[in-house]
């Protein structure tokens, strides 16, 4: 097996990177290539955190919880996305907006507790930040969902250009008590 590992890695990573995560055929497909079961092949990439199995949200949020990070709170802070979004990490929120993840060190330790949200890292964060955050990405897929109202507005006329709420996460977004 440890040979079929090292093949496995590699395979499991080019079908992350071109599908952004693994889909169950492709497991199957794989297991079947390497004359292995579809349990060994998600037995491998369970063990590794790389890998997700079901397809990512529009948004990611990463959650660092490194040494630094942790020491400063990040559970506390992954408590918070989590609530936000109602769901795990390892999830996506049903309306495909948001995933959540707990990942390793992003390298900003001396801005921790931090989370990477989009690609953007966001640091000393605090359960109010996670809110404002939060908000913001909720403002600009309004943004976005009103832009492209609009433009199917500007068309011809006859309502076939409208907006079709593809930016589901609108609606989102809360207030900042607390
Ligand atoms: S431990 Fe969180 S950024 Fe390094």
């Amino acid at each position: 097996m440890d040979a079929k590992r090292e093949s496995l890695l590699p395979t499991l990573q080019a079908v992350q990177r071109e599908h952004g995560y693994v889909p169950d055929e492709q497991v199957g497909k794989i297991a079947a290539s390497l004359g292995i079961t579809k349990a060994d092949v998600y037995a491998v990439a369970s063990f590794y955190g790389q890998f997700r199995f079901n397809p990512p949200g529009r948004h990611s949020v990463k959650v660092c919880a490194g040494t630094a990070c942790h020491v400063r709170g990040s559970a506390l802070i992954l408590d918070e996305w989590s609530r936000l979004l109602g769901i795990e990490p390892g999830q996506t929120t049903a309306d495909g907006a948001f995933d959540l993840e707990r990942v390793a060190c992003i390298g900003c330790c001396s801005v921790a507790p931090a989370v990477m949200v989009d690609g953007e890292v966001h640091g000393c964060m605090s359960s109010a930040e996670v809110r404002t955050v939060f908000n913001e990405v909720c403002a600009g897929d309004e943004r976005a969902r009103r832009a492209a109202g609009a433009d199917g507005d500007a068309g011809e006329g006859n309502g076939a250009g409208r907006g079709d709420g593809a930016g589901d996460s609108a609606g989102r977004g809360v207030g900042d008590a607390g």
